[in-house]
């Protein structure tokens, strides 16, 4: 996929702890057009790990703990947006160009997604207005429920075509590109996008008031500009101003890593939703949290156990879906182990002797073997003594990351 070999900060630079705000929660539901999206929460795409695997594991989460009993954990089981807290999955960003150039069955490996993840967004990338459009046509016919377009992808490969965060620079173009695929599908119709280019560029309110003028049904912002890349604190003040400008549903997203930062959004901002990426691959459980806190008042954390159960559970999603997709089988396994790894480093963080089960997932080769290693070492667990490690969802969350892709 383009853009792959960006690196992705994948740390919060110095993150502020937010308190629970007195009143504030996110809201239990949100509509885009007429798309439902409850609760109001909303899987940011992630190239490189939204895939169709991450999101239904995500949107099932919250059966990978102790509370229910086993034999209720089967991904089976229907799982309600509600149950799972997420209301909107996304899939990673696809480029429209590619899209609209590949044989059906080609494209069908990066727009594969199942029943049980609706509601679902597909997230293009590109700048010619009819290749857009083109594509959106081809995202409507596929099923997904809504199309988003990336404007926020810093990617030099991204930009260097003028996509991405590279549109940001030039509002008449994107004017075109909102007119030519508001035209050419009738799914709700969105855009992701970052304050501008630079300090000296920001656009956003602009682009909002004209993303509701051409018929977009809501925008997520990303409140970073393109130069900041993933530095500093996402300003949520300019979440704030664009929802104070038109009506057009807006989704807040930018460094929300627990409960009280995704209430605290909506408390300073205002915002209808909000969106969250990295913390989810370092915390799968946090859209359930966040709806229990909206339900209860406190949230339930992970313990060890519920941590073994997600990333076997995971892992197993991993194996039968390259079991069976179609093509080369060798390569499917490299990617499934690749995958595992990449994940392991995230998922392990809180777990103690986390570190030594990382060490030992790196020398396999296959998934079947990573998987050996998780179960031998959540096997062995109750009698090592080893050093508890930071909360996963902190920064040190993402320490070993693979380089991932974009925004
Ligand atoms: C590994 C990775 C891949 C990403 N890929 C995309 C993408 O394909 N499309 C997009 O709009 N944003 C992408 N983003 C940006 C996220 O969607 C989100 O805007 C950003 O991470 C800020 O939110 P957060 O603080 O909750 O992580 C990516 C981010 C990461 C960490």
């Amino acid at each position: 996929m383009a853009g792959r070999g960006f690196t992705v900060k994948k740390h919060w630079d110095n993150p502020v702890e937010h308190e629970m705000p007195a009143e504030a929660r996110v809201p239990a539901e949100m509509r885009i057009g007429n798309v439902l999206v409850a609760p109001a929460t909303v899987l940011a795409p992630m190239a490189g790990v939204t895939d169709t695997v991450f999101r239904r594991f995500i949107r099932h989460a919250s059966l990978f703990s102790t509370h229910p009993a086993p034999d209720e954990t089967s991904i089976d089981q229907t799982v309600t947006n509600t149950q799972s807290g997420c209301g909107l999955l996304m899939t990673e960003f696809t480029s429209a160009d590619g899209l609209s150039r590949m044989r059906e069955s080609k494209r069908k490996r990066y727009l594969t997604f199942y029943d049980d993840e609706h509601p679902i967004g597909a997230q293009l990338f590109g700048s010619n207005p009819e290749t857009l459009a083109e594509a959106a046509r081809i995202v409507e016919d596929t099923g997904f429920d809504t199309v988003d377009l990336n404007l926020g992808c810093p990617a030099k490969r991204v930009v260097g075509c003028n996509g991405g965060s590279g549109l940001l620079r030039d509002l008449p173009k994107i004017g075109e590109i909102f007119r030519t695929v508001r035209k050419a599908v009738t799914i709700p119709f969105t855009v992701k996008y970052r304050l501008g280019w630079n300090d000296a560029n920001i656009i956003c309110v602009e682009l909002a008031r004209m993303a509701e003028s051409e018929g977009l049904n809501a925008v997520a912002l990303h409140a970073r500009t393109r130069e900041q890349a993933y530095t500093g604190q996402a300003r949520w003040e300019w979440i704030a101003a664009i929802k104070q400008v038109g009506s057009i549903p807006v989704i807040g997203n930018g460094d929300i890593r627990t409960p009280e930062d995704a209430a605290a959004m909506i408390a300073k901002t205002g915002c209808d939703a909000v969106m969250i990426g990295r913390a989810a691959p370092a915390n799968p459980w946090i859209f359930r949290q966040i709806a229990q806190y909206t339900a209860t008042g406190r949230y339930d954390r992970p313990a060890v156990e519920d941590r073994y159960r997600m990333i076997r559970a995971y892992f197993q999603m991993l194996l039968d879906e390259s079991e069976a997709s179609a093509g080369d089988k060798n390569a499917a396994v490299r990617e499934v182990a690749g995958k595992m790894k990449q994940f392991a480093s995230w998922f392990t963080h809180g777990v103690p002797g986390g570190a030594k089960l990382r060490a030992q997932i790196y020398q396999a080769k296959t998934g079947a073997a990573v998987l050996e290693q998780v179960d031998a070492f959540f096997t062995a667990q109750s009698t090592d003594e080893a050093e508890p490690e930071s909360e996963p969802g902190t920064a040190d969350g993402f320490a070993g990351a693979a380089e991932l892709v974009c925004d």
